[in-house]
């Protein structure tokens, strides 16, 4: 049977990597729709390549340069939000959630009130609204499907044991490019230096996270949300190799761990086969022997206190996960544009959660309720920003 698989974020890191392996198995997978932010040429290029049935882009004002870029091949197309909701409408077995922060929640959303399989790598949509999503995920019969190397490691790991079973779960970390640089010296990174990633290929926004530890702080509660684990029974340790990406301790004292080559392709295809195996061309198989050595050591929230904030905002629960990370997206934009420095990150993270602590101590109820939070964070951060230059 051939599965018809539609991809949200498409054009980015993970999208890529998906049709990548939607190009190798042309007997098992068909495109759906292709959805993409505003890059009209590389979506209808992609779309003309993987002979999507519709491509869609949010935004609205790059219509134009799409249907131009896709006529004459016969793809439907369409911008703007209604775009994007036909587009995750239309049939599709699975839909890979690969949108880049909160944007994603709402297609996200629509796929699952769907009842689709979804792929998810938009962590940002348990992050923002977890309860909310896990709710729909059971109340419209949707599968999830964690995406992460981590959660999926953490999945494989788990296999049909039982949550109740399990002492804890351990994250790993490859402690990013500035592992094992001085404070002072991460002080001053630029965002190139941030983005250097030394083991895996991202896009830039979970690039800067991973250089802060932020993106683990985002997959603890992550992980929170998809096993219904206490936030005592998670952890993160660095594993500088990203070799072993996810550990189940269980109350017997055995540990199952998912290990494989840093190659987001591993955890796309174990979502993509539904059960099966599939096969990565050009996928390198994982030598233990010529890794050598596996290491591990604690992470330090001294020099990376983005992991600290994340872990009290996931202890704090309510709102807070959703507000720390409205801060977070424009502090790492901020610090993208060269507007702010590093540390700055977690500053106006940190304010953001204190300021807006008292405000919203319940969990967002549903997706809206979670982007009007979102909304008023991003602008109490984006009025913050300039002041923290100028103290700066
Ligand atoms: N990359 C990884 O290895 C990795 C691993 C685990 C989890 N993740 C998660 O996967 C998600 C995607 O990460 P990525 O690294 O693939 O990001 P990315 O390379 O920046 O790609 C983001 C994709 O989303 C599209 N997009 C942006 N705004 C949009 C909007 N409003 N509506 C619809 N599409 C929009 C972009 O299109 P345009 O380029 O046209 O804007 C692009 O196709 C993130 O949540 C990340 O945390 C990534």
């Amino acid at each position: 049977m051939t599965l018809t698989v539609t991809i949200l974020g498409a054009t980015g890191s993970i999208g890529r990597s998906t049709t990548d392996l939607l190009a190798q198995h042309p007997d098992r997978f068909r495109v759906g729709a292709l959805v993409g932010g505003r890059d009209a040429v590389a979506l209808a290029k992609l779309a003309r390549e993987m002979g999507a049935q519709f491509a869609a882009l949010a935004d609205a004002s790059a219509g134009p340069a799409l249907a131009e870029a896709l006529s004459g091949s016969g793809i439907p197309n369409g911008a703007g939000e209604s775009a994007v909701l036909e587009a995750v409408a239309r049939d599709a077995d699975i839909v890979v959630a690969a949108v880049s922060g909160a944007a994603g929640l709402k297609p996200t959303h629509a796929a699952l009130r769907l009842g689709r399989t979804v792929a998810l790598a938009n962590k940002e949509s348990l992050v923002c609204a977890g309860d909310a999503f896990m709710r729909d995920a059971a109340r419209y019969n949707a599968k999830l499907l964690p995406v992460d190397s981590e959660h999926n490691a953490l999945a494989q790991a788990l296999g049909n044991g039982p949550v109740s079973d399990v002492a804890k779960m351990t994250i790993t970390a490859s402690g990013g490019p500035f592992r094992t640089w001085t404070r002072e010296r991460i002080a001053a990174a630029s965002a190139t230096e941030a983005a250097a990633h030394p083991t895996w290929s991202m896009g830039m926004k979970i690039n800067i996270d991973s250089a802060s530890l932020m993106n683990k702080g985002l997959e603890l509660i992550e992980a929170h949300h998809l096993f219904a684990l206490e936030p005592e029974r998670l952890d993160v340790i660095v594993h500088p190799q990203s070799i072993v990406h996810g550990l189940v301790y269980w109350l017997d004292g055995a540990v199952t761990a998912g290990l494989a080559m840093p190659d987001m392709r591993v955890p796309i295809a174990h979502c993509l086969g539904l059960g099966d195996r599939l096969t990565i061309a050009r996928g390198r198989p994982l030598d233990l022997a010529a890794a050598g050595s596996l290491t591990f050591e604690p992470a330090d929230e001294a020099r990376f206190p983005c992991l600290r904030i994340a872990r009290a905002a996931l202890a704090d629960g309510g709102a807070a996960p959703t507000v720390m990370n409205a801060a977070n997206e424009i502090a790492v934009a901020a610090f993208i544009r060269g507007a702010i420095r590093f540390y700055d990150i977690a500053d106006l993270v940190e304010r953001a959660c204190e300021h807006f602590a008292a405000r919203y101590r319940t969990a967002p109820a549903d997706v809206d309720e979670a982007l009007a939070i979102d909304a008023e964070v991003r602008a109490w951060s984006l009025e913050a920003t300039p002041r923290m230059r100028a103290a700066g």
